[in-house]
């Protein structure tokens, strides 16, 4: 009888490897431990076993069983696994490069970025970074930004909630968090850093609550520009940009400033360009900047001297210039990744 349940097993795992459907399964189950089963047969026997030797044997027959359970488990487990792998169709390597798409490139978005970065770094400008959650603090309050204005409503702004900026982390302050609006507030991180001269750009990207059409993203990118020295004055600010443009938009590319309104720059002005890009786009002039003279209220929360230093900012969106640049007139495709729309960028 030990040799025949020995046989039961080893038999049980030899059919396992042919069986590839839950009725063959189910067949083979049968034939073993069904009521006409081998091991049915065997366990019937234990009326002949002698009296003292039946707990032994019981125990004996209790492996068996677990033993062959766990055949019929791992066949289970097989079979259905390729039923699976059938309903989900000819197996995907994802390892395999695609037939059509060839190698990738870099997103127009950063080869603009890299571009402006490039040109601002021959001029002697570093490249600062700030993050994307900010506080009101540093979006707005430190740039001279009352909290009357419009740019903080919350029509115009994605404030965060607390529980979902903090989860269970306390918080330390009263202060609201937010998603950037701009990349100014990068002026005040770096300035909190650094004492003059201070000459950096940063690029980054930037959200608010726009209703999403062929020129506005509620998710967006900018650069922002800060110089701070000794004697920097509007035509220091008026040549870096002019500068600036000529080398990115090619030879008699020029500036013109319209005065405006900023609360972090008194004064302040509007850029608009010319350039043969905008044959592309039918029109002479296209405001493409803010910028202006940094004003003393900002200066104060950074506790620089406003009588030893001055300094010019600017900030543009880089959406904006790589739809000059390329003459795209949708911002949408920038974030579609359609490789038909990318591929034209390699
Ligand atoms: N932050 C402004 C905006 O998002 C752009 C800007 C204007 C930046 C004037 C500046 C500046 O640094 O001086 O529209």
């Amino acid at each position: 009888m030990e040799k025949e349940l020995d046989e039961i097993v080893a038999y049980t795992g030899q059919q396992a490897d042919g069986v590839t459907t839950r009725a063959q399964l189910e067949s083979l189950k049968a034939e073993v431990s069904g009521p006409n089963g081998r091991l049915t047969g065997v366990m019937q026997g234990m009326k002949d076993v002698p009296k003292e030797d039946r707990p032994a044997f019981g125990k004996r027959i209790n492996e068996v069983k677990q033993a062959v359970q766990a055949i019929f488990d791992g066949i289970l487990e097989t079979v259905e696994a390729s039923e699976i792998a059938a309903e989900l169709g000819p197996a995907v390597d994802p390892s395999l490069s695609s037939a059509d798409f060839g190698p990738g490139s870099l997103h127009p978005l950063t080869q603009i970025r890299e571009e402006i970065c490039r040109i601002f770094k021959q001029i002697g400008f570093t490249v600062a970074e700030g993050t994307e959650v900010e506080t009101e603090y540093y979006c707005f309050d430190a740039l001279n930004t009352p909290d009357n204005h419009p740019a903080r409503d919350l029509q115009d702004t994605f404030y965060l909630q607390d529980d979902i900026a903090f989860g269970n982390v306390s918080k330390k302050t009263d202060e609201r968090y937010l998603l950037r609006t701009h990349t100014s507030s990068v002026q005040i991180r770096t300035m909190l850093e650094t004492e003059p001269p201070v000459r950096i750009i940063s690029p980054g990207r930037c959200f608010r609550r726009d209703t999403v059409d062929a020129t506005h993203s509620a998710n967006f990118h900018q650069v922002e520009g800060l110089y701070v020295d000794k004697h920097v004055t509007v035509r220091d600010l008026k040549a870096t940009l002019d500068y600036f443009f000529e080398q990115l938009l090619g030879k008699g590319t020029t500036t013109r400033f319209r005065p405006h309104f900023f609360p972090y720059t008194e004064p302040s002005f509007e850029v608009d360009f010319s350039s043969s890009h905008l044959a592309k786009l039918g029109s002479d002039w296209v405001e493409i900047a803010g910028c202006g003279m940094v004003e003393p209220e900002v200066f104060a929360a950074v506790d620089y001297d406003p009588e030893l230093y001055s300094g010019f900012a600017f900030g543009m969106g880089i959406e904006r210039i790589a739809m000059i640049v390329y003459g795209i007139d949708d911002i949408r495709y920038f974030y579609q990744n359609d490789h038909r729309f990318l591929k034209q960028f390699v």
